[in-house]
């Protein structure tokens, strides 16, 4: 496949939106950690090059591998059909679940039951992709991030929030007088995007990954962010 080139020498540069935990967040102290960082790092390694992490939007971050700025995108991201047209994709890493954030007490069960409500979502994401998709744009409201989507669910702006399980139960158990329903809105997985002209990276990045599987390094990052 070639050569393997990167954006900067040395350097294996990804673009994340820190606003996803636990695969991405911001710590008190301005360091970007997560599951997606430590998993980058431990190729970064494999391939001899040093990580660097970018933080910005999440559509940002799909753009910045297409448009050759960032080498990797790694941000909790789902595969899809519209995706696979303009980037690459690595093989998948983690399974992902659209869930569905409401206050307890709430009359929304299923997501059915999200016809005719106000649903938050995080602004280029599947969530809102599926929710404007299943029930209009005027439903939908996009939020920069998870965070103000709850916070709007909080201050009752919206009814209920679509998005990404793993963050949702970190936001609930943040947020108490809030819950995650039991049925999900839809299952997906989350790969590495890459340019579509660096087919070098790409196998680099597969044959890494598939390292990083077989030897139970993937696993542990999961267990040190995900308890239980
Ligand atoms: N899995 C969803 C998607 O790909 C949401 C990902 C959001 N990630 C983030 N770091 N904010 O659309």
């Amino acid at each position: 496949a070639g050569e393997l080139t990167t954006v900067m020498a040395g350097k294996l540069t990804m673009a994340t939106n820190a606003t996803f935990p636990p695969y991405e967040m911001t710590t008190d102290g301005g360091d970007i950690e997560g599951i997606d960082v430590d998993t980058a790092k431990a190729i970064a390694e494999k391939l001899g090059l040093e990580l660097q992490v970018d933080d910005m939007e999440f559509d940002a971050a799909l753009l910045s591998v297409q448009q050759g700025k960032a080498d990797i995108a790694m941000a909790g991201i789902t595969v899809t059909d519209e995706r696979k047209a303009v980037m690459a994709f690595s093989d998948s890493y983690a399974t992902g679940i659209q869930s569905i954030i409401v206050p307890e007490g709430s009359d929304i069960a299923s997501p059915d039951d999200l016809a005719g409500k106000k649903i938050g979502t995080q602004r280029g994401t599947t969530g809102y992709i599926y929710c404007t998709d299943d029930f209009g744009e005027d439903s939908v409201v996009a939020y920069d991030n998870g965070l103000t989507a709850v916070q709007a669910l909080n201050n009752g702006q919206v009814d209920a929030v679509v998005i990404d399980n793993a963050p949702a139960k970190e936001y609930v158990a943040a947020n108490p007088g809030l819950k995650v329903l039991e049925t999900s809105y839809a299952e997906e997985d989350y790969a590495i995007g890459m340019n579509k002209d660096n087919t070098a990276l790409v196998e680099a990045v597969n044959a890494a990954l598939e390292e990083l599987k077989a030897d139970g390094t993937l696993q542990s990052i999961v267990d040190k962010y995900i308890t239980a």
